[in-house]
C-alpha cells in the first residue's frame, strides 16, 4: 500500500466510500483521489476552494467540524465529495448531493446537486465532470427519481456536457 494509502486509510469520513463509482474513480488523474469529506478537511484548504463559488466566511475549525457532525447525524441525506491532489494531500474540487425525501411520486426522492468547485488552477481539466458523474451516481443509486440543480446562465454548457437539460426557473428570496 503506497503512503498516501496508508495516510487516508484512517480517515473518519462523512459517507461510506463505497458509494463513489469506481468508474468515476478510474477515469481520473492517477495523481488525484476522489472520496467522500473527511473530518479533518477544513486542513486541506476545502473552505479556500468553496470561495471560488462565493463568499467563505471561515467559521473556524470547530465550528466547521461541528457543521460536519451534524451533516453526518443526518443518515443518508448529505453526500459531500472532495477531489484530493494526493502529492500535496490538498483539496482541488468538491461538490455535494443533498438527497430529499417526498410524499409523492410513491415515496419518491430527489438528489439536489448544491456547492461545486473546482480549484482555480485545476479547472478544464474534467475534475467539474467527474464529480458531477460521481454524486448523480450516489442520487440515483439512492434511488431518486431526478437530479437537479441552480446555476448562472454562464455555467449553463458545463451542465449540458455533464449531460443535464434546462428546465423551469429559479425563485430566490434573500433574507
Ligand atoms: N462554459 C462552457 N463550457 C464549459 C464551462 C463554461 N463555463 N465550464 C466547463 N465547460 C466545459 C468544458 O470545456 C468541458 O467541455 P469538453 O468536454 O468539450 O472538453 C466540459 O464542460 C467539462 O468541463 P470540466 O473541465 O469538467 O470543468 P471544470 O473542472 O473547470 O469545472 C466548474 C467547471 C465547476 C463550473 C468550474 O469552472 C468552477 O469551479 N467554477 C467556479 C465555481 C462555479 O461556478 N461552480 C458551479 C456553481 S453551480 C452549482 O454549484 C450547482
Amino acid at each position: 500500500m503506497s503512503l498516501y494509502a496508508l495516510s487516508n486509510s484512517s480517515l473518519d469520513l462523512l459517507f461510506s466510500v463505497d458509494l463513489i463509482s469506481s468508474e468515476v474513480k478510474a477515469q481520473l488523474h492517477p495523481d488525484l483521489h476522489i472520496r467522500p469529506l473527511a473530518s479533518t478537511d477544513y486542513r486541506r484548504g476545502h473552505l479556500d476552494v468553496l470561495s471560488v463559488l462565493t463568499v467563505v466566511t471561515d467559521p473556524g475549525e470547530a465550528a466547521w467540524a461541528a457543521q460536519f457532525n451534524a451533516m453526518r447525524s443526518a443518515a443518508s441525506t448529505y453526500y459531500p465529495v472532495v477531489i484530493i491532489d494526493k502529492s500535496s494531500d490538498r483539496i482541488v474540487g468538491m461538490g455535494s448531493v443533498f438527497i430529499e425525501r417526498k410524499f409523492l411520486r410513491g415515496l419518491g426522492s430527489v438528489g439536489h446537486i448544491e456547492d461545486i468547485a473546482v480549484d482555480k488552477n485545476q479547472q478544464g481539466k474534467k475534475l467539474g465532470l467527474r464529480i458531477i458523474q460521481a454524486l448523480t451516481c450516489i442520487s440515483e443509486n439512492s434511488g431518486c427519481y431526478k437530479t437537479i440543480l441552480n446555476c448562472s446562465d454562464s455555467n449553463i454548457p458545463f451542465y449540458q456536457k455533464c449531460g443535464f437539460q434546462q428546465k423551469e426557473n429559479e425563485m430566490a428570496k434573500y433574507a
